[in-house]
């Protein structure tokens, strides 16, 4: 596994961001937006820095379905809709502040503020967009509207965003992770490994790469332990033959993998007493949350479990169905929570660093009971055997991360 994802980087070289950001941005005062994309929520920031100090405010908003399905200028509307309700409550209409874009999807990116989407992920399928600079999508929507100015200063992805806030914290921070409604992650490389990086060291011989691991496997090289399970998810997916790992892996797909391995059970007379039920048939009714609760039971306990099942019209489980449809459960993250870690040990064991911070944001890692153990094990199981890390989860750590970039690359500027 680890010497194929090797492989897989240099057979697509083409598919690496390469971005370098500061590290050190302790010193930055002020207030800056952030704008954060691409997960389950799209939320809007204001984050207030003095040393060493910050305050935070932030709101969620929705983005209905026919506008994750709609047109590039629809969605840049809405996010510019929200973003000008948000300074009016906050009552900053009338400032011109520096904002950070977190966009959590495939980008080209050209510049700190010029990124060119290569393709949507995650239930996201917006026309008009790929191949377009996102950054300008953002201010021609934001110039459309003329309620609000805005200097942005940033473009990046959760993973980046997710490193820089989580350096911010704990400077042994050198990748950051998300697994969440995707997965992803970026590390921090020695600029002289970074064969396509051709700009000048900007001083600290380091680049940021993001490595859009979801999208491994893609050439094949996951065929062998795919399953029918994870063909039937990409089959019936927005973006078919795309993002292999990621759909073993992530929230987004989860849950549904779980209820294809219960249907087939139920229908082959193993569960439920072959009686399954209209929910249970239909595809994307059994929520990734469900697995967490599942799991969240104490052993030999399954209040959650029955909550669940009964609530899927599945009344009629005995206390065996509860014990497989847990342990159904327990395969599935397993086996994600496995193949993120030995994707982490091929960038941990490839820096070669003494002591690496992993910082990790994302709803599976953050509300699945046993995600963060199972990682622990696993990883310590295959990290070469004199290297330390540690798994820190990160608060915010996208939004703020976009925000303390801004921050930074605005005061360069000054
Ligand atoms: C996107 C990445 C993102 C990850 C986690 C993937 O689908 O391609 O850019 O970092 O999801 O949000």
């Amino acid at each position: 596994m680890t010497n194929k994802l090797r492989a897989c980087y240099t057979d697509s070289p083409d598919d690496l961001s390469i971005n370098y950001f500061p590290l050190f941005i302790r010193t930055e005062k002020g207030k800056f937006l952030a704008l954060d994309l691409g997960g389950t929520n799209f939320r809007v920031l204001l984050i207030e820095l003095s040393e060493n100090h910050f305050e935070m405010k932030s709101k969620i908003f929705a983005i209905p379905q026919h506008i994750m399905l709609g047109s590039g200028e629809q969605l840049f509307d809405h996010i510019a809709d929200c973003l000008a309700k948000f300074m009016k409550e906050e009552n900053i209409m009338k400032e011109r502040l520096a904002l950070g874009f977190t966009f959590s999807f495939p980008l080209r990116q050209l510049g700190l503020t010029k990124g060119l989407l290569k393709s949507w992920t995650k239930g996201f399928n917006c026309s008009g967009v790929v191949g377009n600079d996102v950054v300008q999508l953002l201010r021609d929507a934001i110039k459309r509207r003329g309620d609000i100015s805005i200097d942005i200063f940033a473009i990046l992805n959760d993973t980046t965003g997710t490193l820089m806030s989580c350096a911010w914290k704990n400077q042994s921070c050198r990748i950051g992770l998300i697994v969440g409604t995707g997965s992803n992650a970026c590390y921090v490389e020695k600029q002289k490994n970074a064969e396509l990086f051709d700009e000048p060291d900007a001083g600290s011989g380091q680049v940021l790469i993001n490595t859009e691991w979801g999208a491994f496997g893609d050439n094949g090289k996951l065929d062998y332990i795919r399953t029918q399970y994870d063909k039937n998810i990409d089959q019936d997916s927005i973006n078919p033959g795309k993002q292999f790992f990621e759909k073993m892996i992530s929230g987004m797909y989860m849950g549904e993998i779980v209820r294809q391995a219960l249907e087939r059970f139920t229908k082959e007379g193993l569960l439920f007493g072959g009686k399954g039920s209209d929910l249970l048939f239909t595809k994307g009714r059994f929520y990734t949350k469900y697995v967490s609760e599942i799991e969240s039971d104490y052993s030999g306990v399954y209040t959650n479990c029955r909550e669940i099942l009964e609530e899927l019209g599945l009344k009629h489980a005995t206390e065996q169905d509860c014990v497989n449809v847990r342990f159904v459960c327990e395969c599935v993250s397993r086996r994600a929570a496995h193949l993120v870690s030995a994707a982490l040990c091929t960038l941990l064991n490839k820096m070669d660093e003494p002591h690496v911070t992993v910082g990790i944001d994302g709803s599976v890692y953050r509300f699945h009971p046993h995600f963060h153990n199972l990682m622990m094990e696993k990883i310590s199981h295959l990290i070469n055997p004199h290297l330390k890390f540690d798994l820190m989860l990160s608060e915010d750590g996208s939004g703020r991360g976009a925000a303390l970039v801004a921050a930074c690359a605005s005061a360069k500027k000054r």
